[in-house]
């Protein structure tokens, strides 16, 4: 088995799919006078693949992500290039590699080929597919401190928020690094009204005497795939939840708070600031998810109905 907190290890053969051809992924490249590089114009899906128990493996709540993937597409102006052959090409990316336990899928869509801000965009569709095991919020006893950033992701005026483009990672990267030199391990962007909206990559969620609520699209979060699989899956445990607002002060009055996403899977926020979390050593209600979600994704359960949607 991958052992935790594995990085994102590179397999011997990296063969990764680019342009419509399977390379080793030091041959796949955009040109440098690319639209992608000039303009930031790229969007793309992390999707995690996993061993399931009775053998083989699985990339999991992948028509959901093609289903964002499409969005973004959209979103973003940019045209399809064949996002359809995706699953078969995770497929053979797999067998090529020898992926044989829990790994990451990356799926992009560049604008290829030069060109001026206003010309039309050459679509070039890339899968790569690396061995990925726990990330150490799940794999030890440890939680993360945050810190509540000045840095704001943004707004729907600024950038289609239901689309998963690299643009919207430029300025989270400054507020993740502020955050990293002040002593934390991560942090919350905000909204333009003060609300927390999200960590870097990963969704936020927060327990308040039981109900579970994570910021509402509205608020400009991106829509999770893992997002709609939590509150999806609440209403099978009987926990109750929401997507609601949430200012600096309500989240600080917390019992439990907690990041998701497919890469991070789930961790734990054990202070906020200062402030320590109450319940982040028991952490009931991200645990119970936990369960289910790994259950569900090994294939020793039924997998929870999930739709994903730009609206909630
Ligand atoms: C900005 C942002 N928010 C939330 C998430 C979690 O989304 P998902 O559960 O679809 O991985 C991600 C994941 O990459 C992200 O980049």
């Amino acid at each position: 088995m991958t052992p935790p907190d594995a990085p994102d290890r590179t397999p011997p053969a990296d063969t990764v799919f680019h342009a419509g051809r399977l390379v080793p992924a030091h041959e796949a490249s955009l040109r440098v006078d690319s639209m992608a590089l000039r303009y930031g114009l790229s969007v793309f899906e992390g999707v995690r693949i996993y061993r399931l128990a009775g053998g083989g493996i699985r990339p999991w709540l992948l028509p959901q992500h093609l289903d964002r993937l499409r969005a973004s597409l959209s979103a973003m102006r940019l045209p399809d290039p064949g996002v359809g052959e995706v699953p078969g090409v995770i497929a053979e990316l797999a067998a090529r590699n020898g992926i044989t336990d829990d790994a990451y899928c990356r799926i992009s869509v560049s604008a290829d080929g030069p060109g001026l801000i206003g010309d039309e965009v050459r679509p070039v569709l890339s899968v790569t597919v690396r061995p990925m095991g726990r990330k150490r919020w799940l794999a030890g006893p440890d939680g993360m401190r945050l810190s509540v950033s000045r840095w704001q992701r943004p707004s729907g005026a600024v950038l289609p928020t239901h689309a998963k483009s690299i643009a919207q990672y430029a300025g989270s990267r400054i507020a993740l690094a502020e955050a990293k030199a002040a002593g934390y391990d991560g942090c919350l962007l905000t909204t333009p009204e003060g609300n927390v909206a999200e960590a870097p990559t990963a969704t936020l969620c927060a327990v308040h005497a039981g109900e579970l609520t994570t910021p509402p699209l509205t608020d400009g979060v991106l829509p999770g795939v893992t997002r709609a699989w939590v509150l999806a899956a609440c209403r099978d445990l009987g926990i109750p939840a929401r997507p609601l607002s949430t200012g600096v002060a309500r989240l600080r009055a917390a019992d439990e708070v907690f990041l998701c996403g497919t890469g991070l899977e789930f961790a734990p926020v054990r202070a906020l600031d200062s402030v320590t979390v109450p319940d982040w050593e028991r952490r009931p209600v991200m645990s119970r998810l936990a369960e289910k979600y790994f259950a569900e994704a090994r294939g020793e359960s039924p997998a929870t109905d999930v739709v994903w949607s730009s609206v909630d």
